[in-house]
């Protein structure tokens, strides 16, 4: 009898079969082959109504053990590759604790920036106070105020980098000195002033080894009454020694600002040679003028510092371009 038959030969064939599935999914579809709705045993079932009625009891239960047979073992190994594919996924998704962490990279302060703390923190233990000032600037402040003869060279825009903004009658201007913060900060305050403005400044330069068209200065002011030449030198002395450290040669050479005078230069030795690093002077009366102080109550002093200039002397560096060099290369030596 053809059901009989295909129960044997499934009994027989199908234990190997559940046994060689190699995973879940494969099973599944053994599954709906062997015990599904189209599967043998289904069909078998759907045809003990035309089975003689002695016969049908039989048959049914030798289907259904058939049947329960292979379910069983059908579970058996679905509990076996449920439990195999479960630790492949774990493994799979594993975190591997000894791998070395991601380090992410640290930024770091700029060198000039570093320099410009640097020298704002030796000032304020001086007791000097700390200002800033707007880049844009007018020419009233950045010049005029400052004793700037009206046809004075700088004023030209071959120097200067002039805007156009705002209705300032006199014109506004990319600051090319820190210098505009004495007379803001004097307009504002009554003597004594003690002030250090660092800030970045601009000029149509066209950039080379010592030139770029933004560079970084700080500006000193110290106003009082008795200020001396001598009070100027030892400031700045103490600062260079501060700086760059007690054996540090200096000079001051004489020189012409139209906001100071007498107006000097002070070079520093280093690196072997001879290196400008600011200017300064005794504040012209001029300018105290400019502001509303009494000439005849108070003297002062006051200096530019080129800050790029500082780290270039306090780092070794012969090329003002490095400084303004995004390779990371040369920004991580100076952490
Ligand atoms: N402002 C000058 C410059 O940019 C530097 C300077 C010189 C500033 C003398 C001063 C000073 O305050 O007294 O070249």
């Amino acid at each position: 009898m053809e059901t009989t038959e295909t129960l044997v030969r499934l009994k027989t064939e199908a234990p190997a079969r559940i046994a060689a599935a190699a995973s879940t999914e494969e099973l599944d579809e053994l599954e709906s082959e062997i015990v599904g709705r189209s599967s043998p045993i289904a069909a078998g079932r759907r045809s003990l109504g035309q089975v003689p009625p002695e016969q049908r009891r039989d048959l049914g239960r030798a289907i259904n053990d058939v049947a329960k047979e292979l379910e069983a073992l059908i579970a058996a190994r679905r509990a076996v590759l449920a439990s195999a594919e479960a630790d492949a996924a774990l493994a799979d998704d594993a975190v591997d604790i000894t791998l070395p962490s991601r380090i992410p990279s640290r930024g770091t302060t700029h060198l000039v920036q570093q320099v410009m703390d640097e020298v704002v923190d030796i000032f304020v233990a001086m007791g000097y106070t700390v200002a800033t000032g707007p880049e844009a600037e007018t020419e009233f402040y950045n010049f005029t105020a400052l004793n700037f003869p009206p046809a004075h060279p700088t004023r030209l825009e071959s120097d200067t980098l002039y805007l156009e903004y705002g209705d300032d009658p006199e014109g506004v201007l990319l600051r090319t000195h820190t210098s505009p913060m004495q007379a803001r900060y004097m307009e504002q305050h009554d003597p004594p002033v003690y002030l250090v403005v660092p800030g970045r400044v601009f000029r149509r330069d066209q950039v080379d080894s010592t030139h770029s068209p933004v560079f970084h200065q700080l500006e000193g002011l110290a106003v009082d009454t008795d200020v001396t030449f001598g009070d100027l030198k030892g400031a700045l002395d103490h600062f260079a020694r501060e700086f760059l450290g007690t054996e540090i040669e200096t000079k001051f050479i004489p020189h012409h600002f139209p906001f100071t005078e007498p107006s000097a230069e002070m070079h520093v030795y280093a690196n072997g040679r001879w290196m400008e690093l600011l200017g300064c002077g005794m504040v012209n009366p001029a300018v105290f003028e400019a502001v509303g102080y009494d000439p005849d109550v108070v003297t002062g002093f006051a200096f530019g510092i080129g800050a790029d200039r500082l780290a270039m002397v306090r780092h070794g560096i012969t090329d003002l371009r490095h400084l303004f060099d995004p390779d990371q290369r040369i920004l991580e030596q100076y952490r």
